[in-house]
């Protein structure tokens, strides 16, 4: 996708710009940025500015914001990949953040880069209406939180080695990805001043898309090229991790992704010509190969 690369290279002309002109000790500084780089799809900031801009056109106004989002989901990824979490050595196609800089220091950039965010979020104020700012801000803050992807990572972790059935673990998806995923979205067409039905709308793609994106994240463990993904792969079923083909088998995960692929669609048609890139994306995350 065209656009999505724009995104990316806007958004990574951004991002090493949070940690210049800080006074931020040692090599703190240059572990954050380290965990920024890499080589991400940025579909967060994607999704965020793709929403902000069907209703608003000026997408450098709420660059900070889209780069906010991406922090906390640099941070995520940070302590997902921890030796106490998922134990991960390979991220965006490098060593992850604590095996260059050690453990410690991961945890600190992970704190590093959630705090970093609100600040991030919050320099938008001047340029909108503080109900929107305020609004937009609440629901990542939602969905990143306990009740969202917090929550989802405790009962991933929880999972382990557990039998859970496709209720529970369709839960457990739509938190610890679904729900930044769904915000992002959301906090765009807030901040551009949608409608309130659009909005409906587009909070339902979002969710959709969600789970969409975490089921092809689980068959990309077991089916993905690490030379694409830029992880290492078989990881999900060696830590006993509760994903969608471990329990529907690869065909069945398969399904379950196409179901999730035209639930978004049609959402996605509801907002009409606009609506357009978001049918794109859809396709584009069903068959994506990293
Ligand atoms: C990986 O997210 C973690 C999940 C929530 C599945 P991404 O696949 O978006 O990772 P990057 O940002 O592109 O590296
Ligand atoms: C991670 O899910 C979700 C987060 C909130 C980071 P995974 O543990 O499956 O993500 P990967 O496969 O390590 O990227
Ligand atoms: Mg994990
Ligand atoms: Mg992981
Ligand atoms: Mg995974």
């Amino acid at each position: 996708m065209a656009e999505m690369k724009r995104t990316k290279q806007v958004v990574e002309t951004y991002l090493p710009r949070i940690i210049e002109d800080r006074n931020i000790p040692g090599k703190l500084g240059e572990a954050i940025g380290y965990a920024l780089a890499g080589n991400g799809k940025r579909l967060r900031p994607f999704l965020f500015l793709q929403a902000f801009k069907m209703y608003s056109p000026e997408e450098e106004k709420v660059l900070p914001f889209a780069c906010g989002i991406e922090a906390i989901h640099t941070y995520s990824l940070v302590h997902d990949d921890l030796p106490l979490m998922d134990n991960d050595d390979f991220r965006r196609g490098r060593l992850t953040t604590h095996r260059v800089y050690g453990e410690a220091n991961a945890l600190l950039v992970g704190d590093a880069l959630l705090t970093l965010a609100f600040e991030l979020m919050n320099s938008v104020g001047e340029n909108f209406p503080p109900e929107k700012v305020q609004r937009a801000i609440k629901e990542v803050v939602k969905a990143s939180g306990p009740e969202g992807m917090v929550g989802g990572q405790y009962l991933d972790l929880k999972g382990e080695g557990r039998k859970i059935n496709l209720c529970e673990l369709e839960k457990i998806h739509r938190k610890k990805t679904g729900a930044l995923i769904t915000a992002s979205i959301l906090s765009g067409g807030i901040l551009g001043n949608a409608p309130e039905e659009d909005l409906e709308a587009l909070e339902i793609y979002g969710q959709d898309l969600g789970l969409l994106f975490q089921i092809t994240d689980d068959l990309l463990d077991v089916v993905g090229d690490p030379e694409k993904t830029g992880k290492e792969g078989q990881k999900d079923a060696s830590l006993g991790k509760a994903t969608y083909p471990g329990l529907l088998g690869l065909d069945g995960a398969k399904e379950k992704a196409e179901e999730k692929r035209q639930a978004a669609n049609i959402s996605a048609a509801k907002l009409g010509d606009k609506g357009k890139i978001f049918i794109e994306l859809s396709d584009f995350v069903f068959s994506r190969d990293r």
